[in-house]
């Protein structure tokens, strides 16, 4: 990474962020200052390996808190800004979506406000080098169909209330760098999987309860795409972005390993056979379940932009980072057992909340 030393990034205690701050601590010896509110999907372990490291350090606060923000910038004085911060799971944004519009919304709102104001009292050399990165998802652009991809061009559509709160504050990340020239770059990533994962997500959840002999929902007929990324692929993007990224300009970042969920499933119960013998094909396990309102079909990044002008390409394969994924897994119960046990134990999410009871989570 070039001169970008001092970085705040919030989220920095869920599954990308801390990935991303592994990465910066522990590879590049860079400063940095995690924000992040200890929400279900945090968890300080994450981040045990950059704990007493020089230049690491913790603050526990809401996003959506302007003046903590502005006091945290003022104080920390990053080069830049990673912001992470958000409610990640689809599922859970149709049970109730009150909390994805507070942090994902209002919540990138204050930062925005509060690197702005940070930023005008930089002198000027300070000024120009300041970057904010705002790191949002495909889920942007809606549901393909059978072929095409996403690009940079591709026009918004989102159609779950996590997909339009990310849509809602790509909008503003890139209003800021119209109106008041907040050097903003924007990211639009597709599925992540990889290390330190919350087990709701499909991969962690999917693998855990076939580590334990339980069923394997797959929603609808399985027959929905999603192209996969390792983590440690899109921290490097991230990096990247940060680094040499066009102020302004969005980036696309996807690994090119499209695949039904159906095939993943699969694919996870034959990595654990071979790894880890059970009396039964873990395949066995497969369960078809009412699907998810709402679900899009299918997902596909075009990463020509950041590979061109960027020079920045996956490196692990579907194949290659699954197998890393469920050797993981398998040799850090310590990280997972608890939040199984104490937060969330694999029960179906996202069904829709009745209209009372939703009315209720927003009052
Ligand atoms: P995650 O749910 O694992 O982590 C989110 C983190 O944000 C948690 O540590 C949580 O405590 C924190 N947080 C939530 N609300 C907060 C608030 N109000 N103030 C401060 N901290 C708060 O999410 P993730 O999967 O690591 O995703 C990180 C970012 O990347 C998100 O913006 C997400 O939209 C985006 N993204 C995720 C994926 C993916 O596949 N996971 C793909 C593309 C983009
Ligand atoms: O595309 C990027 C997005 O990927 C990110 O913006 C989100 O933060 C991230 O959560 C992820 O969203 P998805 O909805 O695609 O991820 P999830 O793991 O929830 O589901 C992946 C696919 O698997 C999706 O088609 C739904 C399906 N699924 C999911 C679960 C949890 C199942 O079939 N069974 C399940 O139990």
């Amino acid at each position: 990474m070039t001169a970008l030393r001092r970085i705040l990034v919030t989220g920095g205690a869920g599954f990308i962020g801390s990935a991303l701050v592994r990465h910066l601590v522990l590879e590049f010896g860079a400063e940095v200052l995690v924000v992040d509110r200890l929400t279900y999907a945090g968890d300080r372990r994450s981040l045990s390996a950059c704990e007493g490291r020089p230049g690491f350090a913790f603050l526990e606060a809401d996003v959506a808190d302007l003046d903590a923000m502005r006091r945290a910038m003022e104080e920390f004085r990053p080069q830049a800004v990673a912001h992470l911060a958000a409610e990640s799971h689809v599922d859970r944004s149709i049970a109730g979506a009150a909390p994805f519009i507070h942090t994902n919304i209002v919540g990138t709102f204050a930062m925005l406000e509060a690197a702005r104001a940070y930023r005008d009292g930089l002198d000027a050399g300070d000024r120009d080098a300041f970057r904010f990165l705002h790191v949002s998802t495909d889920e942007v652009f809606g549901s393909l169909p059978e072929e095409g991809a996403f690009d940079e061009a591709t026009r918004y559509d989102p159609r779950s209330p996590y997909s339009a709160s990310k849509a809602a504050s790509d909008h503003l990340a890139r209003a800021w760098f119209h109106t008041y020239g907040l050097p903003v770059l924007v990211t639009n990533c597709s599925n992540n999987y990889g290390p330190f994962h919350f087990p709701e997500k499909l991969i962690p959840l999917v693998l855990l309860n076939a580590l334990e002999g339980k069923p394997l929902p797959v929603y609808g007929d399985g027959g929905n795409v999603r192209d996969w990324l390792f983590v440690e692929d899109h921290v490097r993007a991230l990096v990247t972005v940060l680094a040499r990224g066009v102020p302004g300009a969005t980036y696309c970042i996807g690994g090119r390993s499209e695949r039904r969920n159906l095939q993943v499933v699969e694919q996870i119960c034959d990595v654990l056979d071979r790894l880890r013998p059970a009396a039964r094909p873990r395949r066995k396990l497969i369960t078809f379940v009412p699907d998810r309102p709402g679900h899009d079909r299918r997902y596909a990044i075009d990463p020509s932009r950041i590979e061109r002008e960027l020079g920045w390409h996956a490196r692990e394969t579907f194949e290659t980072g699954l197998e890393r994924t469920v050797r993981w897994y398998l040799d850090n119960e310590w990280w997972w057992r608890p939040l199984r046990e104490q937060r969330y134990a694999g029960e179906r999410l996202g069904l829709p909340a009745t209209g009372t009871s939703a009315a209720r989570a927003v009052a």
